[in-house]
């Protein structure tokens, strides 16, 4: 029986309880922090990647992507609001469905959140590398001047041999979390406000510019294929990536004023507003400079983030090649300096995504060794900064050689993987909760749930057959890894073992 251990869920509560974090985010804070960690490389970054798979269909794909996280959001608020406490689908599952469970929904998180963390350095390099070329700081230097050379500028599946502004700004942001930066409110709403301006921006200067003969064709990828990876279903998984992160409104619910009602107004209410913006994003990316995918010799799309479609690519200005896409749309559209400012505001915006990241996987990974299932040394602290510098700095180079190798499309794939398998976790937890604890209040109850969690269940596992096959290895070898040491280790060490109580 797989279900054994289970941490009953008033000893979480109680043990949540004990701490006293100060409550105080409320509805707006909690949408504005939700907001704050969903809009990132996704929407700045991966609708190339999604246009590369799909050509203008990606706009079905951004809908379809919308509508499996919604369905996701609404079992998440279920549980993020009657368990109101830290480390978020983990947390749940080990109160539900016990802790082996537990154990592959932590694993898979940390996939989510590490890999995730790589993804947007990718992300923010593309955008510092074409600010860098694209400049010539108000004339004092020749345009293209400051470039790095293109050996340095990405990895060596896309013909370069490391992508260095990556690694740094993944490791500059691993020190600010060891000396204990944490996201306050209020940079985090400057952030947005950033975020949101820019997209609006771009929104008002693309859409009048749309032309429809740009959809044509509209799906030269088709829907998919039985090895994902294309098509619209291969889009959506991929920009999938550009909702994640609504989540980590549930992981603030020890601080938050009333969590029973404004966790599901900040969960539902972050993924509502960022998924009209990217719709409008996406139509005026596609609608104005057109979205057509770079094609095989078998007149199909090329897979992006590999050597054939790097060489496709050399010296093409096609959207789908570029690393900065709604800067380059701009540009496109004859306005060179907004291209910049969009370039600008991603960069100074992005940072924080990775901090939200790299934050989320180094509690995921405290809380798990906290509760005996990894070592004890990732959760030690640190004497002056307070932080679990350990664990925290493993996250960081591992974060920072990733994001150093690996193109954007199959970091993004493969931090989607842990994500919809999290996803679906949480949504059977919903229901077996439902079955066996049915009198336990539930201040958000997800509608329907009966047809909703199944729903979200199909959603996730039908947007993870249609990831690229690098993300679906990947995700085998993490998972053999981390069975294997929780056989090894987390089974013998925790401390809901036999003897082992604390
Ligand atoms: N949704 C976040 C992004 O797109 C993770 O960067």
């Amino acid at each position: 029986m797989i279900f054994w251990r289970v941490k009953p869920l008033d000893q979480i509560l109680a043990t949540a309880e004990k701490k006293s974090l100060k409550r105080q985010l409320g509805p707006i804070q909690l949408t504005l922090l939700g907001i704050g960690a969903v809009i990132g490389t996704g929407i700045f970054v991966l609708t190339a990647e999604a246009g590369q798979k799909a050509g203008p269909g990606m706009m079905l794909a951004f809908v379809i992507a919308a509508v499996v996280c919604a369905l996701a959001a609404l079992a998440y608020a279920e549980l993020a609001a009657m368990i109101p406490v830290s480390g978020s689908a983990y947390t749940y599952t080990y109160g539900v469905l016990g802790e082996f469970v537990a154990w592959i929904v932590g694993w898979a998180l940390g996939l989510e959140y590490a890999i995730g963390a790589a993804t947007v350095c990718v992300g923010w390099s593309g955008y510092m590398n074409g600010l860098l070329a694209n400049t010539d700081v108000f004339g004092l230097v020749q345009p293209g001047a400051l470039a790095l050379p293109e050996y340095l500028r990405t990895g060596p599946f896309t013909g370069g041999a490391i992508n260095l502004l990556a690694l740094l700004i993944g490791l500059a942001v691993t020190v600010l979390l060891a000396i204990g930066t944490s996201k306050s409110a209020r940079v985090n709403a400057v952030l947005v406000a950033i975020k949101i301006i820019a997209l609006t921006m771009f929104i008002v200067i693309a859409l009048p510019a749309v032309n429809s003969t740009n959809f044509e064709p509209f799906l030269p990828g088709g829907w998919g294929s039985p090895t994902g990876g294309v098509g619209v279903l291969g889009a959506a998984a991929s920009i999938f990536f550009a909702y994640v992160g609504f989540d980590a409104v549930s992981t603030a619910a020890e601080e938050t004023k009333n969590p029973n009602r404004n966790i599901p107004i900040g969960l539902i209410g972050s993924l509502v507003i960022c998924t009209i913006f990217y719709l409008l994003v996406g139509y005026g990316a596609a609608g104005s400079v057109g979205v057509q995918p770079m094609l095989g010799a078998d007149g199909m799309p090329l897979d992006p983030g590999t050597p054939a479609m790097a060489a496709a690519c050399a010296g093409s200005q096609a959207l789908v090649c570029s690393k900065e896409p709604l800067a380059q749309v701009l540009r496109t559209l004859g306005h060179p300096l907004l291209g910049n400012s969009i370039g600008i505001a991603a960069i100074l915006a992005l940072p924080s995504v990775i901090l939200m990241m790299m934050f989320g996987q180094t509690r995921i990974f405290f809380t798990m060794s906290r509760d005996g299932l990894l070592p004890d040394v990732l959760s030690k602290v640190h004497a002056k900064f307070h932080t679990p510098h350990v664990i925290t700095i493993i996250t960081g180079v591992v974060v920072a050689v990733c994001s150093a190798l690996f193109p954007v499309g199959k970091l993004a794939d493969t931090s989607n993987s842990g994500t919809l398998l999290a996803f679906a976790m949480v949504s059977i937890g919903v229901l077996i909760l439902r079955k066996r604890q049915p009198e336990r209040p539930r201040p958000f109850r997800t509608p329907l749930a009966w047809i909703v969690c199944p729903l979200a269940v199909f959603g996730c596992l039908l947007l993870f057959v249609n990831l690229s096959m690098f993300a679906k290895l990947f995700f085998v070898g993490w998972a053999v890894v981390g069975l294997i040491l929780y056989g090894l280790y987390g089974y013998r060490r925790s401390h809901l073992a036999p003897g082992n109580a604390r």
